[in-house]
Parts: structure tokens; sequence; C-alpha cells
């Protein structure tokens, strides 16, 4: 039997730009407090790139360390899938600005826009080029500036949002086509139009001209996200065969701690297997789930050869989840 390709990572890397801002800075500028913002989303600081520093700069810098993580060089990218809501430039593409940055040679690189499900969705494009032999050396980034989106006197929304990247490296693998392989093993993806209306940004380049300020309805965004995300988690596990209690860690988009408690529940999950690291970064959409993958990998709490199922949720509204055996 000819083996099956896998997309297999072997890096990982993340970015966070240095300058923090605590729940206690926004109560100086905004009516609202740490206990507020605490209580309702677990957040305690995020993190807000400075004048200057772009979405492709920290998108660059997680890539450089998962590169390194991977023993690969630049040289050997031969694709770069970006996620983001948040490009430097309306074009070109993030992903071709990294491309440059990080002095990789001519291949495939383009942006992939699902807002906080953006690291999934580009997961699964990646590894559909992997798997039928278009790409050696791929990376998967997830790069946000949200704070840039931010109108800074919407108390509702400014507090939830922080600046990140994170990033892995894919490189084809053959497996045995059973769930013990490691790579990519299932994924499920989803997206309904109709809810637009839940999450948006008020702006855009045929719109309005302007780049626009992030809208919400909070309460019906939690109420729709503890629901799908739970069905598309069930969707993705049983497209790779596996069983939820055969998942090692639940690595989900990190938008609010009471949604990660809120789906958990739902699906019988010990929260002792969920990665939460919303207090220290805030949502910072589609880099949130590397960011989280890769803290939970230097602190030893993920291991090689363990199950990881990733979920998440964003405007679109847009939703999935993929299940990866490191
Ligand atoms: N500080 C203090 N008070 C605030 C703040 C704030 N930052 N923001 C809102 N309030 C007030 C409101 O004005 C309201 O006051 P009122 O009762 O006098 O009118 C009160 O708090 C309650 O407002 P709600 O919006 O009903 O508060 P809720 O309990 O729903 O919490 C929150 C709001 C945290 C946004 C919640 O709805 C939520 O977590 N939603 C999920 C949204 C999310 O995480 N989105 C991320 C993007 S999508 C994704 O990534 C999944």
């Amino acid at each position: 039997m000819s083996p099956t390709l896998r997309s297999v990572v072997i890096g990982v890397g993340d970015f966070l730009p240095e300058q923090v801002v605590t729940n206690d800075d926004l109560a100086k500028v905004i009516d609202t407090s740490d206990a507020w913002i605490r209580e309702r989303t677990g957040i305690r600081q995020r993190r807000k790139a400075v004048d200057g520093q772009t979405t492709s700069d920290l998108a660059t810098h997680a890539a450089e360390k998962a590169l390194a993580q991977a023993g690969k060089s630049a040289a050997d990218v031969d694709l770069i899938v970006v996620a983001t809501t948040t490009p430097d430039l309306t074009f070109p593409a993030v992903a071709t600005q990294v491309q440059r940055k990080l002095g990789a040679p001519v291949g495939i690189a383009f942006d992939v826009q699902a807002v906080c499900s953006g690291f999934v969705y580009a997961l699964a494009v990646a590894d559909n080029f992997v798997v039928r032999g278009q790409a050696k050396c791929a990376l998967v980034i997830g790069a946000e500036t949200m704070t840039r989106l931010m109108d800074w006197t919407d108390r509702s929304t400014c507090v939830l949002f922080g600046d990140g990247a994170g990033a892995v490296v894919l490189e084809p693998q053959p497996g045995q086509g059973t769930t013990a392989d490691r790579g990519v093993l299932g994924v499920a993806l989803r997206a309904d139009g109709t809810k637009q209306d839940l999450l948006y940004v008020d702006g855009g380049p045929s719109t309005t001209g302007t780049t626009g300020y992030l809208r919400m309805q909070g309460n019906q965004v939690f109420r729709h996200a503890v629901v799908n995300i739970a069905e598309a988690v069930i969707a993705a596990a049983r497209s790779a065969g596996v069983s939820l209690g055969e998942v090692d860690w639940f690595i989900p988009h990190q938008a609010n701690q009471r949604i990660l408690e809120g789906v958990a529940r739902r699906l019988g999950i010990d929260e002792a297997r969920v990665i939460s690291t919303v207090a220290e970064h805030a949502n910072t959409s589609a880099a949130s789930i590397p960011l989280a993958m890769a803290k939970a990998i230097a602190d030893g709490r993920i291991k090689p050869g363990q199950l990881l199922l990733m979920e998440a949720m964003g405007g679109g509204l847009t939703w999935g989840a993929a299940v990866v055996r490191l």
C-alpha cells in the first residue's frame, strides 16, 4: 500500500510586540475597570504594536522563530499562507511582504481572510498544497494588529483585542493513513454570511474608502460561538477518525475565557486539557491559536506525538476546527 502524505508541523514560533497595555491602563482613558474586564473576559493585558510596526513585521518575527525550530532556512520556503484581517496595505498580501522580509525565494504566497478563524482556514489551505505535493516547506502564519481596528471610544470592543503573530512550518511526510500518523488528520470549516452584522468592520476600499472600525454584538457572538464551535469540533474529530477523549490538548481561539469554558463544558472536555493564554494577550484574532500552541510547547505541556484539536470562530461568521498530531 502506498503511504499517505501528511502535512506535519515541524516548527512553531510566536511573536508579541513589546508594549504591554494592562486593563488599568485602559481604565485611565475609557470608562471601564480591571474587575469588569477580568470577570467578563479573563483578559488581564494585551500587546500593542508601536507606530511603524506592521502586521508583516510581527509575522516575519514569528516565521523566523518557527523556521529556526524546524531547522529550516528562508531558502527552503516554497509556500507562505498568512491568515490576517489587518494587512499592512490593502494589497499586496502580507504573505508576499513576509516572503521579501525573510528573503525567501520565488514561490507561492497569499493571504487568507477568515478573521478569527483565519489560522484554521490557512492551515487547511496549506495542508491541501502540501499533501498534493505542491509544497515542500510551508509557512502558515496568523498575524494581526487588531488594535488598529479599534474604536477607542467603544468600551465594549476596544478592551477585547490585542496584537501578535504565530507561525508553524509544515512539511510533507509519509504516514500510514491511520490516526497514529503525525500531521493534519482532519478539518471542518464553516461560514454563514447571513450573520455578518454580528461582527464586522464598518469600512473598506469599496465602501467607505477608509479602514473602518470593528463593530460587534458581543452577546450574540458569544451565543453563536459556543454552539458553532462545538459542532465544528465534533465534525473535525469525526473527519480525523478520533474521539474527543483521545485528544491530548484543545487549543481554542483565544477570544474570551468564558467562551473557552462554555465550549469545554458543552463538549464535556476537562478544562485541564484546554490551553488558555487569553489573559496574557487578549484576542489576537488569527494569531491566537499559534500563539497559544507556541506557549504550551515552550512550557512543556504539549509534547511531540500528542493529539491537538484547534478551534475558532470569527467575523463572517466563519468557524472551524482542525485535528493535528504533533
Ligand atoms: N467596561 C465596563 N462596562 C462595560 C464594558 C467595559 N469594557 N463594555 C460594556 N460594558 C457595559 C455595557 O455598557 C452594559 O452596561 P448597561 O447594562 O449599563 O447597558 C454592561 O456592561 C453589559 O453589557 P453586555 O454587552 O451585555 O455585557 P456582556 O456580559 O455580554 O459582556 C462581552 C460583553 C464581554 C463582549 C461578551 O458579550 C462577550 O464576551 N462576547 C463575545 C464576544 C467576543 O469575544 N468576541 C471576540 C470576537 S469573535 C471571536 O473571536 C469568537
